[in-house]
């Protein structure tokens, strides 16, 4: 009798084991459905992989097995008993990113058509391993037959370095959250007008001079990548299928470097000091299409942003500067938005030239920059127009809008710090969740010219780690199930289920998240 109570007890705890009432993968996959079987990841597990390209993804699957559910496992170009396989398979959708994940008692299958396929299905495999009860060493993780490709290939997150430096680390753990969550676009904005934060040889004083001060303290030691560290951390992104593109912002946003170099400045206005390069200099041109050469050598993306946004902010000497009088006449430039869109077209063909893309704010909409090497960052929500226009124009967009893509926004009525975007609702969670480009009437029906959707994260009220992490988690998971699944698959009530099984790991992970189901701001960090 006392056996089968044992024996009955046993079959329930194993049973509970295997329990899982939902997938709990963000951004939640395009066909689920659970499998018959289901598989216990043990130490003698072993993660095959069929071609040696695929090596360096079983690699990383390893690494993060031990880091995330502490077992080790062994690699190998050989069949197991128990064994994680890695293969290309034409079976797969062919879209980008897309991969099959299938489940046996004895094996799991992760299939990619390419290598960032495979990537994906590792990542879902990662979370379901990661959600998965252990015991004994040995992880019951549910089976599930999946089938996933991303609704848009631009997953983008902006990080503002310049109004406050976090340094590598921190970027390191940004990447891998944004790898966990499918998130393959970095956009690295480091240089505005409260620092200078990237190492360009030729011109030493950018960082010596520039990188010194923040948005809080403008004698603060001068922080900034070395250009060592910044390919260290374009690698680090690149093994995690994120594509890094550096942010250089001009003319407008310039005053750090004008510190360093005022000989390229083009002044600025009463709020705003020596704003500008200098668009009516030839050597303003050589300069910064040096500074672009030294960039693209560190980041092999071969897309630059060039910024391009609020000049008008700070353009006021361009009124009186000689130079630029000479070139308005000379080019026939009626006004000072003509002479700032002579200027992109002049930087739009160094980049072209050194085979890079061009990025920049939506203030480029009304320029003549060439359609198929451009994309347009729509920030402006309020200003539909700007993306109407990009769009006719036949420029590639990425969607940004303020609101609610950005995360210094409040993210809660309650939370105290933070701007808050007057008439418009908050950047919450939910919001972010239901953002959806076929809502906005310039984008319906679907437009092959929108590449995706991005986060950005401006710091002028962000000064501490721990409020960039309230501010960022869980925005992101948010961001990511918007940009990855379509709205048809979406369901927010359910996505917070699946939600609340990431505040263990971000606790794990030594992250100050905003817990968003349990309302208490009392936690809020200051700016
Ligand atoms: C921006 O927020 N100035 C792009």
């Amino acid at each position: 009798m006392k056996k089968e109570i044992i024996i009955f007890v046993l079959c329930i705890a194993f049973f509970k084991g295997y329990t899982q009432e939902y997938c709990p993968i963000i951004p939640l996959p395009e066909k689920i459905e659970k499998s018959k079987e289901n598989f216990a990841l043990n130490r003698n597990t072993v993660i095959v992989f069929e071609d040696e390209q695929i090596k360096r993804i079983g690699d990383y699957l390893q690494s993060e097995l031990l880091r995330s559910v502490q077992i080790t496992l062994s690699t190998s170009n050989k069949k197991a008993a128990s064994e994680i396989v890695l293969s290309y398979s034409k079976a797969v959708p062919n879209v980008i990113g897309a991969y099959k994940l299938a489940f046996t008692k004895n094996k799991v299958t992760i299939s990619g058509r390419d290598n960032e396929g495979l990537f994906n299905g590792v990542i879902s495999f990662l979370q379901l391993a990661s959600s998965a009860k252990k015991a004994n060493n040995i992880i019951n993780i549910v089976g599930w037959q999946i089938t996933d490709q991303p609704q848009y290939n631009w997953r983008g997150l902006m990080l503002d370095e310049s109004r406050h430096f976090f340094g590598k680390k921190k970027v390191k753990q940004t990447l891998d959250w944004m790898a966990f969550y499918k998130l393959n676009r970095f956009h690295w904005h480091l240089t505005d007008q409260h620092g200078w934060r990237v190492e360009i040889k030729q011109y030493p004083k950018l960082t010596t001079v520039g990188g010194i001060g923040n948005y809080s303290n403008e004698n603060a030691a001068a922080n900034y990548y070395t250009q060592e560290e910044i390919k260290e951390i374009v690698s680090y992104a690149a093994e995690r299928f994120i594509q890094v593109i550096p942010e250089i912002d001009m003319p407008g946003h310039a005053s750090a470097a004008n510190r360093a170099y005022p000989e390229f400045s083009g002044g600025g206005s009463k709020q705003f000091p020596e704003f500008t390069f200098n668009p009516g200099k030839e050597l303003t041109y050589q300069y910064l299409t040096n500074i672009l050469r030294e960039t693209d050598v560190m980041f092999p993306s071969q897309m630059i942003h060039i910024g391009g946004d609020e000049v008008h902010y700070g353009n006021e000497k361009w009124n009186t500067d000689g130079d630029i009088k000479q070139l308005m006449e000379k080019e026939k430039l009626s006004d000072l938005k003509a002479v700032e869109n002579y200027f992109f077209k002049r930087m739009a063909d160094s980049l072209l030239l050194i085979g890079n893309k061009v990025l920049a704010w939506d203030e480029v909409a009304e320029s003549n920059l060439p359609k198929n090497e451009t994309i347009v960052f729509w920030w402006r929500h309020n200003k539909p127009e700007q993306l109407q226009k990009s769009l006719d124009k036949g420029f590639s967009v990425v969607l940004s809008p303020r609101s609610p893509m950005y995360f210094d926004y409040k993210q809660d009525s309650l939370q105290v710090h933070g701007p808050n975007w007057k008439k418009f609702s908050l950047n919450s969670t939910e919001n972010v969740y239901h953002f959806n480009p076929e809502k906005i009437p310039v984008v319906f029906p679907k437009n092959n010219l929108v590449l995706g959707i991005q986060a950005n994260v401006w710091t002028e009220r962000i000064v501490t780690e721990q409020r960039l992490d309230y501010m960022m988690y869980p925005r992101i998971a948010a961001l990511a199930e918007a940009a990855w699944t379509k709205n048809s698959n979406r369901n927010y009530a359910q996505f917070i289920l699946r939600l609340k099984d990431q505040f263990p790991l971000y606790k794990k992970s030594g992250l100050y998240y905003f817990d968003l189901t349990k309302p208490d701001l009392t936690g809020e960090p200051k700016e």
